[in-house]
């Protein structure tokens, strides 16, 4: 073969070598830092298997006894909540001293456990998990009292509350649980501002059930992230927190439900881990990592996503997050019992499947829910 190739054309071949080479060259220097996240998460993706299956993430982020943990007392409590009842759903809400206005919102909208008593013919307890205001504490604590006075729905427990210190906040919601509520048949996390469609998620709960669900956990999930390395950013975690490319699968913290066998086994967990990582649902993904339970993904959880409002969606919607303002508005259109009508009969049903797909299956456009949402 060699002496069919001309000096002329392995000359071409030469210069076509230099090129490729200063192209993939140039492309390392200028490109390298932009493409920094998308190669971060290529990285992650590739090692995302490792994380899921093997338990070097555990060993690395083992405590050796559990008096390490740190534990806090509790300021504001209510033993009996749960007592010598049965319940469906222990629904806890991460809330913020301040955050009054949210919590008024929910509590008259999807956090009323009457409404869910009367209308839905299911037991749920709702509670608040906070801590403290920054010290002087004052007025706000002063208002809190009161608040819950009139209430009786906030948990707090003697730690600063702040960005920082959620899986601080995590650990009251666990630890609360496996003393006062062990018998609940599902707890949920859930953000502040988010929006939760009760009566489907009611439904779905009275069904999984009967069935005995168990090694449940199901929610927004997120598969194989890498961690945050840039300083600059509210998520950075340091290699020393945790030196892997990518977190084991984990549902995203706005909103997420596990059966009871589940919250027992994670509680254990917790009581083992290093809590210094203070990005609560990642430290979750870590607990269940510890005793080997995988979350599933739940299409209608909208993570932190906003769904958009339409009519056709509340047919099977679960989760929407970033609700403040218009919590009671959206509860008011999505709970309307007309609101059904409109994706009956034939041509509804075209009308709405093709409405979804617009909605969900946008290019270049990261819809809340996924395109196959749309044909569900
Ligand atoms: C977390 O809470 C502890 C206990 O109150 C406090 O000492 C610490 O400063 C808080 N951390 C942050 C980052 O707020
Ligand atoms: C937890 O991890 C941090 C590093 O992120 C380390 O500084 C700390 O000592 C660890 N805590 C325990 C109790 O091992
Ligand atoms: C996690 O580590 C602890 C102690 O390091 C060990 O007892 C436990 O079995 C490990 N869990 C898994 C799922 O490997
Ligand atoms: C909506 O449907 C229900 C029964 O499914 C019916 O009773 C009601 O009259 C309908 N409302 C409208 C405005 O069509």
């Amino acid at each position: 073969m060699r002496m069919f190739v001309s000096g002329r054309r392995t000359k071409r071949w030469k210069v076509f070598q230099l090129f490729a080479t200063c192209f993939i060259l140039s492309f390392m220097v200028f490109w390298g830092p932009i493409n920094n996240h998308i190669v971060n998460h290529m990285k992650s993706y590739s090692y995302r298997f490792l994380v899921n299956s093997y338990d070097f993430v555990n060993d690395s982020l083992s405590l050796k006894h559990s008096s390490e943990q740190p534990h806090f007392p509790y300021l504001i409590n209510h033993k009996e909540k749960c007592h010598a009842q049965d319940v469906l759903l222990l629904l806890f809400i991460k809330t913020a001293p301040a955050n009054y206005n949210r919590r008024s919102a929910i509590r008259k909208t999807w956090g009323n456990e009457n409404y869910v008593q009367s209308q839905l013919n299911a037991n749920i307890k709702i509670l608040f998990a906070l801590g403290t205001p920054l010290p002087p504490r004052g007025e706000l604590q002063k208002k809190l009292i009161w608040e819950d006075q009139m209430y009786k729905d906030i948990i707090q427990q003697d730690f600063v509350d702040s960005f920082y210190n959620l899986t601080l906040k995590l650990l009251l919601q666990f630890s609360w649980t496996n003393t006062f509520c062990p018998h609940a048949k599902f707890l949920m996390t859930a953000d502040d501002d988010i929006f939760i469609h009760m009566p489907n998620l009611i439904e779905y709960l009275q069904r999984l059930e009967q069935i005995g669900v168990r090694e449940f956990w199901i929610g927004h999930v997120h598969h194989g992230s890498p961690p945050v390395r840039d300083k600059s950013s509210k998520y950075y975690v340091s290699y020393e927190m945790y030196q892997w490319p990518a977190y084991p699968d984990y549902t995203a913290g706005a909103a997420y439900i596990i059966s009871s066998d589940v919250a027992a086994k994670v509680y254990e967990a917790s009581q083992m881990l290093n809590s210094s990582l203070y990005i609560d649902d990642v430290f979750m993904g870590l607990c269940a990592n510890k005793i080997g339970i995988v979350p599933q993904d739940h299409m209608f959880f909208s993570g932190e996503g906003k769904v958009p409002y339409h009519p056709c969606i509340y047919e099977k919607m679960m989760t929407s997050h970033g609700h403040i303002k218009d919590l009671q508005d959206l509860w008011m259109e999505a709970t309307d019992p007309k609101v059904k009508n409109v994706s009956e009969g034939f041509f509804g049903r075209i009308y709405c499947r093709l409405i979804k797909i617009v909605l969900f299956c946008r290019l270049f456009f990261r819809s809340p829910y996924p395109c196959r949402a749309a044909f569900a």
